[in-house]
């Protein structure tokens, strides 16, 4: 499998999958980075299938259009998204991209319509979970409870050895494994969700 985090405006990581064998791709959350996305794609000469949104916020979602228009790609987001999408997913679907299986699992919090996708042993995070942080909860559509539910109840719960690819370069490192967020995130610590609910407030 190809796999690159990119960065190349702001502080918004892009994530290009890609199956090598059949050049089939797909882009996480273009955002400021199309020009070094459109470049990636060209060079290794992949058929841009799908691009996914982990959320519909526009730091995310910038992108879309020219990227779609480019490679006639299809707009991948969760069904509570409101995003102009061409396929609607929900938890546990899956994106087939050739040979490799993309997950979704839904993790709203940061907004309901907030996905991770989980590829090959590497979980992207967008806006839910970050290096040593999590994504706030007090923006439209943002819930306490549900983020952690979504933190405690579902990525806490995956596999110690799944590294951790986050939608914003915010950490001492731009990705990170569960087993070391379980010991270092503060945001994942052991809480009652009451505890979590006013320890939210205090962010
Ligand atoms: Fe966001």
């Amino acid at each position: 499998m190809f796999f690159k985090q990119i960065k190349y405006r702001g502080d918004n990581f892009s994530y290009v999958v890609a199956d090598e064998a059949s050049r089939d791709a797909a882009v996480v959350d273009p955002s400021f980075n199309v020009d070094a996305i459109i470049l990636l794609l060209k060079e290794k000469k992949f058929n841009l299938k799908y691009i996914i949104n982990t959320h519909g916020h526009l730091d995310h979602t910038a992108g879309n259009e020219e990227l779609k228009s480019a490679f006639h790609s299809k707009i991948v987001a969760h069904r509570l998204s409101r995003l102009n999408q061409d396929i609607s997913v929900a938890d546990d679907d899956t994106i087939r991209l050739g040979a490799i299986a993309i997950r979704v699992i839904h993790t709203p919090g940061h907004t309901p319509d907030s996905i991770c996708l989980l590829v090959d042993g590497k979980l992207l995070t967008g806006d839910t979970l970050f290096v040593g942080e999590c994504g706030r909860t007090d923006l439209a559509g943002g819930s306490a409870k549900d983020m952690y539910n979504s933190l405690l109840h579902r990525i806490a719960k995956l596999d110690d050895s799944i590294e951790v690819y986050p939608g914003h370069d915010y950490g001492p490192s731009p990705n990170s494994t569960i087993a070391r967020e379980k010991q270092t995130n503060y945001t994942l610590q052991n809480r009652t969700l009451q505890q979590f609910i006013e320890f939210v407030q205090t962010l």
